[in-house]
């Protein structure tokens, strides 16, 4: 069976682990986290038989650190060692982060005479045993990492018919985790792929027990299989053979954008949620790691992928430097609250029970009879979210006691669950029946635009009483960010009664903007007493984007597509330091400012000189750009497989929105999306030099329709940074 795009992608593009990842992260489109759940099957048809059930050696699920995101290849024993020691000396240990795994790239490129898996002489001088033996020294567990192909992903020996040999060896090391992956699997001839893969994972399951040392065991076959015909079976005997498996894309590297990084969250997420019929106590959906810590995501970020992963039960496991882990990583990894609903005894993954225009709202069961209900708001405005107790399932009664697992705020509501949440954030609830008029009652600020021509920016600000007491003494203030101005910036309220609301109507003007787009966010505060209660306080954000176009693509240039090959270092065309050749470039006549005449079309490539800004990767930006044709012409390549909606704004106010995509700028066909190569190298550059010889990276030329007789003022570009655009022109 094909593998998802992800892989392929992959498997075109590999031969170095550097080159192994460089598609990683890169799928946008979640498969629907909605499909109708089919049962678990235990066994392939037609494979050798089922497989016995593996113990259940993860009742709760596996928590720790794993290097491979932060670090891929980059590994070696003072890493390892540094990190184990980090994970205890942070205290992360003591709340449950106990597993230290090596991942990829440990091993020698050979197996010894007798075919013994052999470590890394340079990376890990003491061996894996030693690494193990430090790791226990420590309180920890050992976790290894191991192939069930003829080759690793990364190219090192794969455990294909060493199944006995190399489970011996790891119990003879100590290892206590096993994650096993599933690169370079071979077809066999006469068997589906589903089978030869269930058959080398029972095969290792099997070893593994022989051993007769409880080794957790960690199965990566689903991921081969993601959103494909066979998934979910695979899925029913990784739950027979193992404990937990990964069961789709590999989440962004710490090296990639925070924008990737937030991407490859969702979309791990995204296949995750729906798969809460195949889990069971001790048998565990893994949508990847937990990337706290790395540069570029927001606080709310790092805590939306650890409440939603706490909320399906996921493997909580980190990784990233732990050594240098900022105070809000450390907060939110270290979570307790959060952490003990991950690790509840009633092992049930969350479902989704609600959602909407960028929102979902997970609830999930807990051992002592609360429910945790997360409100995720994935987009990017603020937004208040809105359910009931019943919808997330609680039973029956006149009060609920809502604990913010985050802020600790306690308060009680009569049954609305409701939460002002920040663009990416998620807010978490342990709710229960109960909460006295002792408690504060849940509150919310809600935003509603009531602009109109004459009175633009125009906001009715209302509080919500969502618990039993009434609210007195209620004021509200608007802040807004320097140069903005808030119009009244303070109000006294009605009385706000148990169930009712209170507004006030405020206008916001934004100070003259820089090209280009600027997200600024307008927070209203209300404070009140709340009769027994006391004193209380709630406050709700607004998200105001503000786009001003570009004076042309230049401007907007915002990456290094180009370097020199005596200095590839500026160059991240691809997220992993790789760029074209300017002298591959210069061989085939393409020089800065010369102009690229291909397929009907004219273009001046950037004048920027090689290492500095010469294209822009597609986020949305608006670029002004005057003229007429019978098409708007685009130069460009992707580093991903995407395409999105182009908006071209004419002179008379009407707009047209077309797609745009481009081939990968090495690996996929040359007329993806409809385009035709325009610039053809033999090589690039790699941070490492001039490499990949006999690889042709191109650039290619793609067009989208123009009203016909309109002349165009502006073009929005798509939100798809994979995207990269390094001219634009007019089809004659
Ligand atoms: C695959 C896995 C990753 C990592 C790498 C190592 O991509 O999904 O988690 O183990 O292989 O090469």
């Amino acid at each position: 069976m094909a593998p998802p795009i992800a892989r392929r992608l992959r498997a075109a593009l590999a031969g170095t682990c550097a080159l192994a990842t460089a598609s990683a992260g890169l799928l946008v489109t979640a498969p629907t986290a909605t499909a109708a759940p089919a049962p678990a099957v235990a066994s392939s048809a037609g494979s050798a038989g089922a497989a016995a059930q593996y113990p259940n050696y993860a009742p709760t699920p596996p928590m720790g650190w794993n290097d491979w995101s932060y670090y891929q290849c980059g590994i070696d024993e003072k890493v390892i060692l540094d990190n184990a020691r980090a994970l205890v000396s942070s205290g992360l240990a003591a709340k449950g982060y106990d597993t230290v795994t090596t991942d990829d790239c440990w091993m020698a490129h050979s197996r010894d005479a007798s075919g013994t898996l052999v470590s890394d002489p340079v990376k890990f001088p003491h061996g894996m045993d030693y690494v193990g033996a430090q790791i226990h020294a420590l309180g920890l567990k050992f976790g290894i990492y191991e192939d069930a192909g003829t080759a690793t992903c990364g190219g090192y020996p794969g455990s294909l018919n060493h199944w006995q040999q190399d489970a011996d060896l790891f119990a003879a090391w100590g290892v206590d985790y096993v994650k096993l992956d599933g690169c370079n699997v071979p077809d066999i001839a006469g068997q589906t792929s589903e089978q030869t893969y269930h058959d080398a994972y029972a095969a290792m399951s099997r070893a593994m027990l022989n051993t007769g040392r409880p080794m957790v065991y960690s199965v990566s076959a689903p991921a081969y299989f993601e959103g494909g015909a066979d998934w979910r079976t695979v899925i029913g005997w990784s739950a027979q053979v193992g404990n937990l498996w990964r069961e789709g894309a590999d989440t962004a590297l710490g090296q990639e954008s925070g924008a990737a990084k937030w991407n490859a969250i969702t979309y791990n997420y995204g296949y995750n949620v729906g798969l809460a019929d195949l889990q069971s106590p001790g048998r565990w959906n893994d949508p990847d790691f937990l990337l706290a810590g790395d540069a570029g995501l927001t606080r709310d970020e790092i805590q939306s992928q650890m409440s939603l992963w706490s909320v399906m039960a996921a493997p909580l496991i980190s990784s990233t430097d732990l050594s240098h882990l900022s105070a809000d990583a450390l907060a939110v990894l270290g979570n307790a609250d959060v952490i003990a609903v991950d690790q509840d005894a009633l092992g049930v993954q969350g479902r989704i029970v609600q959602q909407g225009s960028g929102y979902h709202v997970l609830s999930r069961p807990l051992a002592n009879g609360d429910r945790a209900v997360a409100l995720f708001n994935s987009s990017d405005s603020a937004q208040t979210i809105t359910t009931t107790a019943a919808a997330a399932g609680l039973a029956h009664a006149s009060s609920y006691r809502l604990q913010d697992l985050v802020t600790k705020n306690v308060t009680q509501s009569t049954g609305t669950i409701s939460a002002d949440v920040p663009p990416h954030a998620t807010v978490l609830y342990r709710v229960r029946a109960g909460g006295t008029d002792q408690v504060q009652p849940a509150t919310a600020i809600t935003w509603k635009d009531v602009s109109t021509p004459a009175a633009p920016g125009t906001y009715q600000v209302s509080l919500t009483d969502l618990g039993s007491t009434g609210l007195s003494d209620t004021r509200l203030s608007v802040t807004a960010p320097q140069g903005w101005r808030v119009s009244p910036a303070s109000a006294d309220l009605k009385r706000v009664r148990p169930g009712a609301s209170a507004s006030a109507t405020v206008t916001v003007t934004a100070p003259k903007a820089a090209p280009g787009t600027t997200v600024s966010t307008i927070t209203a505060t209300a404070t009140y007493r709340a009769g027994a209660a006391g004193a209380g306080s709630v406050s709700g954000p607004l998200t105001l984007t503000t786009t001003v176009p570009y004076p042309g693509l230049a401007a907007a240039f915002n990456n290094v597509g180009v370097t020199k090959e005596s200095d590839p270092a500026p160059g991240d065309f691809d997220s992993t330091g790789d760029s074209y050749s300017a002298d591959a470039l210069a061989k085939v006549g393409v020089s800065p400012g010369s102009t690229v005449t291909a397929n009907g079309l004219s273009f001046t490539w950037p004048a920027s000189a090689p290492g500095t800004p010469d294209n822009v990767s597609a986020s949305g930006q608006a670029v002004t750009l005057t003229g007429q044709g019978s098409a708007l012409a685009f130069l460009g390549a992707e580093t991903g497989a995407t395409s999105g909606p182009v908006t071209v704004t004419y002179t008379d106010g009407t707009t047209s929105t077309d797609t745009l995509g481009f081939p990968n700028w090495c690996c996929t066909p040359d007329n993806a999306y409809g385009a035709q190569t325009a610039i053809t190298t033999d090589h690039r550059n790699t941070p490492g030099g001039p490499a990949n010889y006999g690889i042709s990276y191109k650039v290619f030329s793609n067009t989208v329709p123009l009203t016909p007789g309109k002349s165009v003022q502006s073009v929005t570009l798509p939100n798809a940074p994979a995207i990269h655009l390094f001219a634009l022109s007019f089809k004659p």
